[in-house]
């Protein structure tokens, strides 16, 4: 037992190494995209193939036992942040069931799957934002993201999940700004046409 516990850890060393190594690069090749061609929806859409990419090596780079499972709802591991005000990447867990309300991260972000499934719904904001606190949302559209799939999300779009089936829903996100820094997360409420944020983790000096 003891001996296979001490053979087994260059190989966990050696996949975490080739793990860092590949989200640094996605990392790299993603500024390269952003600051040649912004943050519009072709630009994320050229992302999400190199995300989709990367989490196709679900198996070999990312193993389950390298990431813990939340206790309830779901969880994110960090995978690589770019330094100063940059982007971050993680992997997601997402529990059977777990659900979120419409939402605007108020930056954009972009998905692709390892396992399972979650259901995206998108929206857009029918009142004119003329009344704080109220607001109105209709559907606009649905995207399923399960493996060799993901979704894109520019600036303030607004998006509800549902994890769909009996597994967990595992994937790897990345966000145009670092979760620690990130923006005040407008959520809706569309059965009261009301609205609430959550605050922004925007540093002073760049708050946006
Ligand atoms: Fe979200």
């Amino acid at each position: 037992m003891a001996k296979a516990t001490i053979a087994a850890k260059p190989r966990v060393i050696a996949i975490a190494k080739q793990r860092d190594l590949a989200c640094k690069t996605l990392l790299q090749q993603a500024r390269a995209i952003v600051d040649a061609e912004g943050s519009d929806e072709a630009a994320l859409q050229k992302l999400k193939t190199l995300l989709i990419a990367l989490a196709g090596q679900g198996p070999t780079l990312f193993p389950t036992a390298d990431f813990p499972m939340p206790d309830a709802q779901g969880r994110n591991h960090v995978l690589a942040v770019e330094d100063g005000d940059g982007m971050g990447l993680y992997l997601t867990i997402a529990l059977p069931g777990k659900e979120a309300a419409p939402h605007d991260h108020g930056i954009w972000c972009v998905n692709a799957a390892i396992s399972g499934k979650e259901l995206h719904k998108f929206f857009r904001r029918t009142d004119d934002a003329s009344r704080p606190g109220r607001a109105m949302v209709e559907e606009i559209g649905q995207s399923l993201v399960a493996p060799g799939l993901g979704m894109v999300m520019t600036d303030h779009a607004i998006h509800d999940t549902v994890v769909i089936g009996d597994e967990p829903a595992i994937g790897l996100a990345l966000y145009g700004y670092a979760l620690v820094r990130f923006p005040s997360v407008v959520w809706f409420h569309p059965a009261f046409s009301s609205t609430r944020a959550s605050p922004s983790r925007r540093p002073a000096e760049v708050a946006v």
